[in-house]
Protein backbone atom coordinates (compact mmCIF):
# COMPACT_ATOMS: atom_id res chain seq x y z
CA UNK A 1 0.00 0.00 0.00
CA UNK A 2 1.21 3.72 -0.69
CA UNK A 3 0.53 6.40 1.25
CA UNK A 4 0.41 9.58 -0.42
CA UNK A 5 0.06 12.77 2.19
CA UNK A 6 -0.37 16.22 1.01
CA UNK A 7 -2.56 19.11 2.41
CA UNK A 8 -4.36 19.69 -1.31
CA UNK A 9 -7.27 17.10 -2.36
CA UNK A 10 -6.58 17.70 -5.73
CA UNK A 11 -3.10 16.87 -5.61
CA UNK A 12 -4.10 13.73 -3.43
CA UNK A 13 -6.79 12.76 -5.93
CA UNK A 14 -4.57 12.85 -9.00
CA UNK A 15 -2.26 10.82 -7.40
CA UNK A 16 -4.41 8.34 -6.07
CA UNK A 17 -6.03 7.69 -9.58
CA UNK A 18 -2.72 7.58 -11.44
CA UNK A 19 -1.36 4.88 -9.02
CA UNK A 20 -4.38 3.07 -8.86
CA UNK A 21 -4.64 2.84 -12.32
CA UNK A 22 -0.94 1.22 -12.31
CA UNK A 23 -2.41 -1.58 -10.28
CA UNK A 24 -1.46 0.36 -6.76
CA UNK A 25 -3.65 0.31 -3.57
CA UNK A 26 -3.33 3.49 -2.02
CA UNK A 27 -4.38 5.54 1.16
CA UNK A 28 -4.52 9.46 1.90
CA UNK A 29 -3.62 11.56 4.30
CA UNK A 30 -3.87 15.60 4.38
CA UNK A 31 -2.06 16.34 7.48
CA UNK A 32 1.46 14.85 9.39
CA UNK A 33 -1.48 13.81 12.36
CA UNK A 34 -3.53 11.69 10.16
CA UNK A 35 -0.56 10.12 8.02
CA UNK A 36 0.86 8.92 11.27
CA UNK A 37 -2.41 7.13 12.20
CA UNK A 38 -2.02 5.41 8.90
CA UNK A 39 0.98 3.95 9.14
CA UNK A 40 0.48 2.41 12.31
CA UNK A 41 -2.90 0.76 10.98
CA UNK A 42 -1.85 -0.28 7.64
CA UNK A 43 1.36 -1.76 6.19
CA UNK A 44 3.08 0.32 4.03
CA UNK A 45 5.24 -0.29 1.16
CA UNK A 46 6.68 3.22 -0.22
CA UNK A 47 4.81 7.05 1.45
CA UNK A 48 4.82 9.83 -1.24
CA UNK A 49 5.00 13.19 0.50
CA UNK A 50 4.42 16.95 -0.71
CA UNK A 51 6.95 19.14 1.18
CA UNK A 52 5.17 22.07 1.30
CA UNK A 53 2.87 21.62 3.95
CA UNK A 54 -0.52 24.48 5.22
CA UNK A 55 0.37 27.94 3.96
CA UNK A 56 2.81 29.26 6.77
CA UNK A 57 4.85 26.14 6.06
CA UNK A 58 8.83 26.78 5.06
CA UNK A 59 9.02 22.74 4.73
CA UNK A 60 9.97 22.64 8.22
CA UNK A 61 6.90 20.36 8.76
CA UNK A 62 7.30 17.93 6.13
CA UNK A 63 10.80 17.36 7.07
CA UNK A 64 9.84 16.63 10.98
CA UNK A 65 7.32 14.40 9.17
CA UNK A 66 9.76 12.56 6.87
CA UNK A 67 12.10 12.25 10.35
CA UNK A 68 9.13 10.59 12.06
CA UNK A 69 8.64 7.90 9.40
CA UNK A 70 12.55 7.38 8.93
CA UNK A 71 12.73 6.69 12.60
CA UNK A 72 9.37 5.04 12.98
CA UNK A 73 9.78 2.62 9.37
CA UNK A 74 13.41 3.12 8.19
CA UNK A 75 12.52 0.20 6.22
CA UNK A 76 9.58 2.02 4.07
CA UNK A 77 10.60 4.06 1.12
CA UNK A 78 9.51 8.11 1.06
CA UNK A 79 9.41 9.95 -2.10
CA UNK A 80 9.28 13.88 -1.81
CA UNK A 81 7.29 16.45 -3.78
CA UNK A 82 8.77 19.36 -4.05
CA UNK A 83 7.97 22.67 -6.52
CA UNK A 84 11.49 23.59 -8.30
CA UNK A 85 11.87 26.59 -5.96
CA UNK A 86 12.15 24.78 -3.17
CA UNK A 87 15.25 21.75 -4.06
CA UNK A 88 17.07 22.88 -1.24
CA UNK A 89 14.49 21.31 0.58
CA UNK A 90 14.77 17.84 -1.73
CA UNK A 91 18.25 18.01 -0.66
CA UNK A 92 17.64 18.26 2.52
CA UNK A 93 15.11 15.66 2.33
CA UNK A 94 17.89 13.37 1.10
CA UNK A 95 20.11 13.48 3.76
CA UNK A 96 17.49 12.41 6.08
CA UNK A 97 16.68 9.71 4.04
CA UNK A 98 14.52 10.46 1.32
CA UNK A 99 14.64 7.56 -1.15
CA UNK A 100 13.84 10.09 -4.29
CA UNK A 101 12.89 13.48 -4.76
CA UNK A 102 10.15 14.58 -7.59
CA UNK A 103 9.96 18.15 -8.73
CA UNK A 104 6.19 20.15 -9.62
CA UNK A 105 4.44 19.69 -11.91
CA UNK A 106 5.60 16.07 -12.69
CA UNK A 107 5.18 13.98 -15.49
CA UNK A 108 3.37 10.95 -15.05
CA UNK A 109 5.67 8.82 -16.77
CA UNK A 110 8.54 9.83 -14.84
CA UNK A 111 7.23 9.90 -11.09
CA UNK A 112 6.08 5.76 -11.96
CA UNK A 113 9.00 4.98 -12.97
CA UNK A 114 10.50 6.54 -9.69
CA UNK A 115 7.82 4.82 -7.04
CA UNK A 116 8.70 1.27 -8.96
CA UNK A 117 12.39 2.08 -8.44
CA UNK A 118 11.90 2.85 -5.05
CA UNK A 119 9.82 -0.33 -4.83
CA UNK A 120 11.95 -2.62 -5.83
CA UNK A 121 14.97 -1.39 -4.45
CA UNK A 122 13.32 -1.82 -0.73
CA UNK A 123 13.17 -5.22 -1.61
CA UNK A 124 16.24 -5.84 -2.45
CA UNK A 125 18.35 -3.99 0.54
CA UNK A 126 22.47 -4.45 0.13
CA UNK A 127 23.00 -7.51 2.23
CA UNK A 128 25.81 -9.69 2.90
CA UNK A 129 25.66 -12.95 1.78
CA UNK A 130 28.15 -15.64 2.61
CA UNK A 131 27.78 -17.76 -0.35
CA UNK A 132 28.49 -15.72 -2.91
CA UNK A 133 30.23 -17.31 -5.93
CA UNK A 134 30.61 -15.93 -9.37
CA UNK A 135 29.13 -19.52 -10.25
CA UNK A 136 25.78 -18.40 -8.82
CA UNK A 137 26.38 -14.65 -10.35
CA UNK A 138 26.74 -15.86 -13.39
CA UNK A 139 23.79 -18.35 -13.71
CA UNK A 140 21.98 -15.06 -12.46
CA UNK A 141 22.94 -12.45 -14.53
CA UNK A 142 25.24 -11.61 -18.04
CA UNK A 143 28.86 -10.41 -16.65
CA UNK A 144 30.81 -11.66 -19.91
CA UNK A 145 33.94 -9.80 -20.40
CA UNK A 146 34.13 -8.59 -16.84
CA UNK A 147 36.74 -11.33 -14.61
CA UNK A 148 37.26 -11.29 -11.16
CA UNK A 149 35.93 -13.30 -8.03
CA UNK A 150 37.04 -10.37 -5.52
CA UNK A 151 34.69 -10.86 -2.73
CA UNK A 152 34.34 -6.72 -3.23
CA UNK A 153 33.78 -7.55 -6.61
CA UNK A 154 31.07 -10.07 -6.21
CA UNK A 155 28.86 -8.08 -3.48
CA UNK A 156 29.33 -5.26 -6.64
CA UNK A 157 28.27 -7.72 -9.79
CA UNK A 158 25.43 -9.03 -7.03
CA UNK A 159 24.11 -5.40 -6.31
CA UNK A 160 24.53 -4.24 -10.04
CA UNK A 161 22.52 -7.56 -11.11
CA UNK A 162 19.91 -6.83 -8.92
CA UNK A 163 19.18 -3.26 -9.48
CA UNK A 164 19.25 -3.68 -13.13
CA UNK A 165 15.87 -4.25 -14.32
CA UNK A 166 15.26 -0.86 -11.87
CA UNK A 167 15.73 2.92 -13.83
CA UNK A 168 17.39 3.87 -10.85
CA UNK A 169 20.41 5.79 -11.29
CA UNK A 170 23.78 4.32 -11.12
CA UNK A 171 26.73 6.48 -10.11
CA UNK A 172 29.87 4.50 -10.28
CA UNK A 173 33.28 5.92 -8.46
CA UNK A 174 36.66 4.05 -8.99
CA UNK A 175 40.38 5.37 -9.90
CA UNK A 176 41.40 5.52 -13.37
CA UNK A 177 40.79 1.87 -15.33
CA UNK A 178 39.28 -0.05 -12.82
CA UNK A 179 36.23 -0.83 -15.01
CA UNK A 180 33.86 1.45 -14.70
CA UNK A 181 32.90 1.45 -18.63
CA UNK A 182 32.49 -2.13 -18.24
CA UNK A 183 30.67 -2.18 -14.92
CA UNK A 184 27.99 1.01 -16.79
CA UNK A 185 27.64 -1.71 -20.00
CA UNK A 186 26.91 -4.91 -17.53
CA UNK A 187 23.90 -2.40 -16.00
CA UNK A 188 22.58 -2.13 -19.39
CA UNK A 189 22.98 -5.60 -20.22
CA UNK A 190 21.27 -6.91 -17.00
CA UNK A 191 18.62 -4.68 -17.91
CA UNK A 192 14.74 -4.33 -19.58
CA UNK A 193 16.50 -2.03 -22.42
CA UNK A 194 19.05 -4.10 -23.07
CA UNK A 195 17.76 -4.33 -26.70
CA UNK A 196 17.94 -0.49 -26.77
CA UNK A 197 20.88 1.85 -27.18
CA UNK A 198 23.47 2.24 -24.93
CA UNK A 199 25.40 5.81 -25.63
CA UNK A 200 28.21 6.89 -23.93
CA UNK A 201 29.06 10.59 -23.62
CA UNK A 202 32.74 12.02 -22.02
CA UNK A 203 31.33 14.73 -20.14
CA UNK A 204 35.29 15.46 -19.81
CA UNK A 205 35.50 15.73 -23.91
CA UNK A 206 32.72 18.41 -24.48
CA UNK A 207 33.34 22.00 -24.33
CA UNK A 208 31.18 24.27 -21.89
CA UNK A 209 29.67 26.08 -25.20
CA UNK A 210 29.16 22.77 -26.33
CA UNK A 211 26.76 21.23 -24.11
CA UNK A 212 23.13 22.00 -25.36
CA UNK A 213 23.94 21.49 -28.37
CA UNK A 214 25.95 18.20 -28.58
CA UNK A 215 23.09 16.61 -25.78
CA UNK A 216 20.22 18.20 -26.78
CA UNK A 217 21.01 18.42 -30.32
CA UNK A 218 20.41 21.48 -33.15
CA UNK A 219 18.26 22.55 -35.59
CA UNK A 220 19.85 23.83 -38.48
CA UNK A 221 20.64 27.55 -38.22
CA UNK A 222 19.88 27.84 -34.38
CA UNK A 223 22.90 29.39 -33.59
CA UNK A 224 26.19 30.80 -36.28
CA UNK A 225 27.46 27.47 -36.83
CA UNK A 226 24.58 24.92 -36.78
CA UNK A 227 25.03 24.12 -40.80
CA UNK A 228 22.84 21.40 -40.08
CA UNK A 229 20.39 20.18 -38.28
CA UNK A 230 22.71 17.60 -35.18
CA UNK A 231 20.50 14.91 -33.37
CA UNK A 232 21.94 15.38 -29.71
CA UNK A 233 23.11 12.21 -27.48
CA UNK A 234 19.76 12.09 -25.20
CA UNK A 235 17.83 11.64 -28.67
CA UNK A 236 20.04 8.41 -29.77
CA UNK A 237 20.12 7.20 -25.85
CA UNK A 238 15.91 7.44 -26.22
CA UNK A 239 14.52 4.33 -24.71
CA UNK A 240 18.10 2.89 -24.01
CA UNK A 241 20.83 4.14 -21.24
CA UNK A 242 22.75 6.91 -21.26
CA UNK A 243 26.02 6.58 -20.04
CA UNK A 244 27.57 9.92 -18.64
CA UNK A 245 31.08 9.07 -18.05
CA UNK A 246 33.60 12.25 -16.43
CA UNK A 247 30.76 13.67 -14.79
CA UNK A 248 33.20 15.64 -12.15
CA UNK A 249 33.98 17.31 -15.15
CA UNK A 250 31.31 18.72 -15.90
CA UNK A 251 31.16 22.82 -15.86
CA UNK A 252 28.40 24.67 -13.32
CA UNK A 253 26.30 26.09 -15.98
CA UNK A 254 25.90 22.44 -17.57
CA UNK A 255 25.23 21.25 -14.31
CA UNK A 256 21.82 23.10 -14.43
CA UNK A 257 20.91 21.83 -17.99
CA UNK A 258 21.84 18.43 -16.98
CA UNK A 259 19.57 18.90 -13.89
CA UNK A 260 16.49 19.71 -15.55
CA UNK A 261 16.73 17.14 -17.91
CA UNK A 262 17.03 14.58 -15.48
CA UNK A 263 14.41 16.16 -13.38
CA UNK A 264 11.46 16.58 -15.94
CA UNK A 265 12.52 13.77 -18.41
CA UNK A 266 11.99 16.46 -21.29
CA UNK A 267 14.32 18.47 -23.00
CA UNK A 268 13.77 20.95 -26.17
CA UNK A 269 16.40 20.61 -29.38
CA UNK A 270 18.38 24.17 -29.95
CA UNK A 271 16.35 26.04 -32.44
CA UNK A 272 13.00 24.66 -32.05
CA UNK A 273 10.65 25.31 -28.81
CA UNK A 274 8.85 22.32 -28.72
CA UNK A 275 9.29 20.30 -25.52
CA UNK A 276 10.51 16.61 -26.06
CA UNK A 277 9.92 13.70 -23.53
CA UNK A 278 12.86 11.16 -22.97
CA UNK A 279 12.54 7.21 -21.32
CA UNK A 280 15.98 6.64 -19.85
CA UNK A 281 18.07 5.13 -17.67
CA UNK A 282 21.14 7.35 -16.50
CA UNK A 283 24.43 5.89 -15.21
CA UNK A 284 27.04 7.90 -14.72
CA UNK A 285 31.23 7.71 -13.66
CA UNK A 286 33.96 9.69 -12.01
CA UNK A 287 37.16 9.26 -10.95
CA UNK A 288 36.69 12.33 -8.72
CA UNK A 289 35.41 11.93 -4.85
CA UNK A 290 32.24 13.75 -5.70
CA UNK A 291 31.20 13.86 -2.30
CA UNK A 292 33.89 16.26 -1.75
CA UNK A 293 33.40 18.25 -5.15
CA UNK A 294 30.09 19.00 -3.68
CA UNK A 295 31.48 20.15 -0.23
CA UNK A 296 34.07 22.65 -1.95
CA UNK A 297 30.91 23.88 -4.07
CA UNK A 298 32.25 22.79 -7.43
CA UNK A 299 29.33 19.99 -7.93
CA UNK A 300 25.44 20.85 -7.11
CA UNK A 301 24.13 18.83 -4.13
CA UNK A 302 20.27 17.89 -5.95
CA UNK A 303 22.23 16.84 -8.96
CA UNK A 304 24.30 14.70 -7.25
CA UNK A 305 21.35 13.05 -5.43
CA UNK A 306 19.70 12.91 -8.84
CA UNK A 307 22.43 10.77 -10.24
CA UNK A 308 23.02 8.37 -6.99
CA UNK A 309 20.17 6.63 -6.28
CA UNK A 310 22.81 3.52 -6.28
CA UNK A 311 26.48 4.45 -5.84
CA UNK A 312 29.02 1.82 -6.68
CA UNK A 313 32.28 1.93 -5.32
CA UNK A 314 34.94 -0.09 -7.62
CA UNK A 315 38.05 -1.23 -5.35
CA UNK A 316 41.55 -0.96 -7.22
CA UNK A 317 43.40 -3.42 -8.55
CA UNK A 318 46.45 -3.12 -5.23
CA UNK A 319 42.79 -3.79 -3.23
CA UNK A 320 42.30 -7.04 -5.02
CA UNK A 321 45.61 -8.71 -5.93
CA UNK A 322 44.20 -12.41 -6.42
CA UNK A 323 42.00 -11.07 -9.11
CA UNK A 324 45.71 -9.89 -11.03
CA UNK A 325 46.44 -14.07 -12.28
CA UNK A 326 42.74 -14.35 -13.16
CA UNK A 327 42.60 -11.34 -15.33
CA UNK A 328 46.46 -11.97 -16.95
CA UNK A 329 45.09 -15.27 -18.15
CA UNK A 330 42.43 -13.82 -19.76
CA UNK A 331 44.12 -11.54 -21.47
CA UNK A 332 46.66 -14.03 -22.83
CA UNK A 333 43.81 -16.00 -24.34
CA UNK A 334 42.54 -13.32 -26.22
CA UNK A 335 45.73 -12.37 -27.54
CA UNK A 336 46.37 -15.86 -28.66
CA UNK A 337 43.35 -16.03 -30.92
CA UNK A 338 44.38 -12.47 -31.91
CA UNK A 339 47.95 -12.79 -32.64
CA UNK A 340 47.34 -16.93 -33.91
CA UNK A 341 49.57 -18.12 -31.25
CA UNK A 342 48.56 -20.87 -29.39
CA UNK A 343 51.28 -21.88 -27.89
CA UNK A 344 51.23 -18.99 -25.66
CA UNK A 345 51.55 -19.09 -21.92
CA UNK A 346 52.53 -17.80 -18.98
CA UNK A 347 54.61 -18.82 -16.02
CA UNK A 348 53.38 -19.75 -12.66
CA UNK A 349 56.77 -17.27 -11.47
CA UNK A 350 55.55 -14.12 -13.35
CA UNK A 351 52.23 -14.55 -12.25
CA UNK A 352 53.16 -14.29 -9.15
CA UNK A 353 55.79 -11.71 -9.40
CA UNK A 354 52.75 -9.39 -11.52
CA UNK A 355 50.62 -9.72 -8.16
CA UNK A 356 53.06 -8.08 -6.74
CA UNK A 357 53.66 -5.02 -8.71
CA UNK A 358 51.68 -1.82 -7.68
CA UNK A 359 49.57 -1.24 -10.86
CA UNK A 360 48.51 2.84 -10.27
CA UNK A 361 46.43 2.60 -13.88
CA UNK A 362 44.86 -0.69 -12.84
CA UNK A 363 43.25 -3.16 -14.77
CA UNK A 364 43.76 -0.83 -17.92
CA UNK A 365 47.56 -0.61 -17.27
CA UNK A 366 47.99 -4.14 -16.53
CA UNK A 367 45.98 -4.74 -19.59
CA UNK A 368 48.46 -2.56 -21.68
CA UNK A 369 51.66 -4.51 -19.92
CA UNK A 370 50.32 -7.96 -21.19
CA UNK A 371 49.73 -6.83 -24.46
CA UNK A 372 53.47 -5.27 -24.93
CA UNK A 373 54.96 -8.14 -23.29
CA UNK A 374 52.94 -10.50 -25.53
CA UNK A 375 54.06 -8.50 -28.65
CA UNK A 376 57.85 -8.18 -28.27
CA UNK A 377 58.12 -11.72 -25.90
CA UNK A 378 59.98 -14.24 -28.55
CA UNK A 379 59.36 -17.61 -26.42
CA UNK A 380 55.98 -18.81 -26.08
CA UNK A 381 56.27 -19.34 -22.38
CA UNK A 382 56.04 -15.41 -20.63
CA UNK A 383 58.58 -15.13 -17.82
CA UNK A 384 59.38 -12.04 -15.31
CA UNK A 385 62.04 -10.99 -17.10
CA UNK A 386 59.76 -10.55 -20.44
CA UNK A 387 57.31 -8.69 -18.12
CA UNK A 388 60.09 -7.03 -16.50
CA UNK A 389 61.44 -5.60 -19.49
CA UNK A 390 58.21 -3.79 -20.61
CA UNK A 391 57.37 -2.49 -16.89
CA UNK A 392 60.17 -0.07 -17.03
CA UNK A 393 58.34 2.74 -17.30
CA UNK A 394 61.19 4.96 -16.19
CA UNK A 395 61.17 6.89 -12.55
CA UNK A 396 57.95 8.54 -12.00
CA UNK A 397 58.56 12.07 -9.96
CA UNK A 398 56.54 11.22 -6.31
CA UNK A 399 53.70 12.98 -6.11
CA UNK A 400 50.31 12.91 -3.94
CA UNK A 401 48.35 11.42 -6.50
CA UNK A 402 50.88 8.55 -7.69
CA UNK A 403 50.54 7.46 -3.74
CA UNK A 404 47.81 4.92 -3.08
CA UNK A 405 44.79 5.55 -1.07
CA UNK A 406 45.49 6.11 2.82
CA UNK A 407 45.27 2.65 4.44
CA UNK A 408 46.14 1.03 1.52
CA UNK A 409 49.35 0.03 2.15
CA UNK A 410 51.47 -0.34 5.58
CA UNK A 411 54.96 1.79 4.98
CA UNK A 412 56.66 -1.41 4.88
CA UNK A 413 54.46 -2.79 1.99
CA UNK A 414 55.16 0.40 0.23
CA UNK A 415 59.35 0.11 0.82
CA UNK A 416 59.34 -3.77 -0.28
CA UNK A 417 57.06 -2.39 -3.59
CA UNK A 418 59.19 0.60 -4.43
CA UNK A 419 62.62 -1.71 -4.02
CA UNK A 420 61.01 -4.36 -6.09
CA UNK A 421 59.90 -1.87 -8.98
CA UNK A 422 63.74 -0.67 -8.99
CA UNK A 423 65.31 -4.23 -9.03
CA UNK A 424 63.18 -4.69 -12.26
CA UNK A 425 63.31 -1.70 -13.53
CA UNK A 426 67.40 -2.07 -13.46
CA UNK A 427 67.18 -5.69 -13.82
CA UNK A 428 68.54 -6.50 -10.79
CA UNK A 429 71.41 -4.42 -10.90
CA UNK A 430 72.83 -3.73 -7.08
CA UNK A 431 74.49 -0.48 -7.42
CA UNK A 432 71.99 1.20 -9.84
CA UNK A 433 69.16 0.06 -7.56
CA UNK A 434 71.04 1.68 -4.63
CA UNK A 435 71.72 5.01 -6.39
CA UNK A 436 68.12 5.09 -7.40
CA UNK A 437 66.77 4.47 -3.97
CA UNK A 438 69.00 7.01 -2.31
CA UNK A 439 70.46 4.32 -0.32
CA UNK A 440 73.72 2.33 0.39
CA UNK A 441 74.41 -0.69 -1.22
CA UNK A 442 74.21 -2.51 2.23
CA UNK A 443 71.57 -0.97 3.40
CA UNK A 444 69.46 -1.89 0.04
CA UNK A 445 70.95 -5.79 0.81
CA UNK A 446 68.95 -5.40 4.48
CA UNK A 447 65.87 -4.33 3.05
CA UNK A 448 66.57 -7.17 0.21
CA UNK A 449 66.64 -9.89 3.56
CA UNK A 450 64.11 -8.17 5.37
CA UNK A 451 61.18 -7.96 2.69
CA UNK A 452 62.49 -11.60 1.24
CA UNK A 453 63.21 -9.93 -2.35
CA UNK A 454 65.10 -12.37 -4.01
CA UNK A 455 68.94 -10.84 -5.64
CA UNK A 456 72.12 -12.12 -6.49
CA UNK A 457 74.53 -11.00 -4.72
CA UNK A 458 77.01 -8.72 -6.55
CA UNK A 459 80.79 -6.69 -5.80
N1 LIG B 1 37.05 -7.02 -14.46
C1 LIG B 1 37.61 -6.87 -15.66
N2 LIG B 1 37.84 -7.95 -16.42
C2 LIG B 1 38.43 -7.83 -17.63
N3 LIG B 1 38.82 -6.67 -18.16
C3 LIG B 1 38.63 -5.56 -17.45
C4 LIG B 1 38.01 -5.60 -16.17
N4 LIG B 1 37.92 -4.34 -15.69
C5 LIG B 1 38.47 -3.56 -16.63
N5 LIG B 1 38.90 -4.27 -17.69
C6 LIG B 1 39.56 -3.74 -18.89
O1 LIG B 1 40.44 -2.71 -18.47
C7 LIG B 1 40.34 -1.58 -19.32
C8 LIG B 1 39.89 -0.38 -18.52
O2 LIG B 1 38.54 -0.56 -18.12
P1 LIG B 1 37.47 0.64 -18.20
O3 LIG B 1 37.64 1.42 -19.44
O4 LIG B 1 36.14 0.06 -17.93
O5 LIG B 1 38.01 1.48 -16.94
P2 LIG B 1 37.54 2.90 -16.42
O6 LIG B 1 37.35 2.73 -14.96
O7 LIG B 1 36.38 3.38 -17.22
O8 LIG B 1 38.83 3.80 -16.66
P3 LIG B 1 38.94 5.41 -16.87
O9 LIG B 1 38.63 6.05 -15.54
O10 LIG B 1 40.38 5.58 -17.23
O11 LIG B 1 37.99 5.76 -17.94
C9 LIG B 1 39.39 -1.96 -20.42
O12 LIG B 1 40.15 -2.42 -21.51
C10 LIG B 1 38.58 -3.07 -19.82
O13 LIG B 1 38.12 -3.95 -20.81
MG1 LIG C 1 36.23 5.03 -18.46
Amino acid sequence: MILIIDDDLAVRASLSILLKQHGFKTREAASPKEALELAQQHALQLVIMDMNFSIETTGHDGLQLLAAFKQRLPQVPVILITGWGSISLAVEGMRLGAADFITKPWSNDYLLQAVRTALSLSQHPPGKDEALTRKKLDQQFDFRHIVGQDPQLLQILKRIGQIAPTDASVLIEGESGTGKELIAEAVHRNSLRKSQPFVKVNLGGIAASLFESEMFGHKRGAFTDAKADRVGRFELANKGTIFLDEIGELDMNSQVKLLRVLQDRTYEVLGDSRSRKLDIRVVCATNKNLEQLVEEGKFREDLFYRINLIKVRLPALRERPEDIPLLVQFFVENLKKTYHRPELEISPKALQWLKELPFPGNIRELKNLVERTVLVAEDEVLTPKDFQAQSQQGPVKASDKSLPAVGAMTLDELEASMIKKSMAYYHNNISKVARALGVSRAALYRRLEKFGIPYEPQD
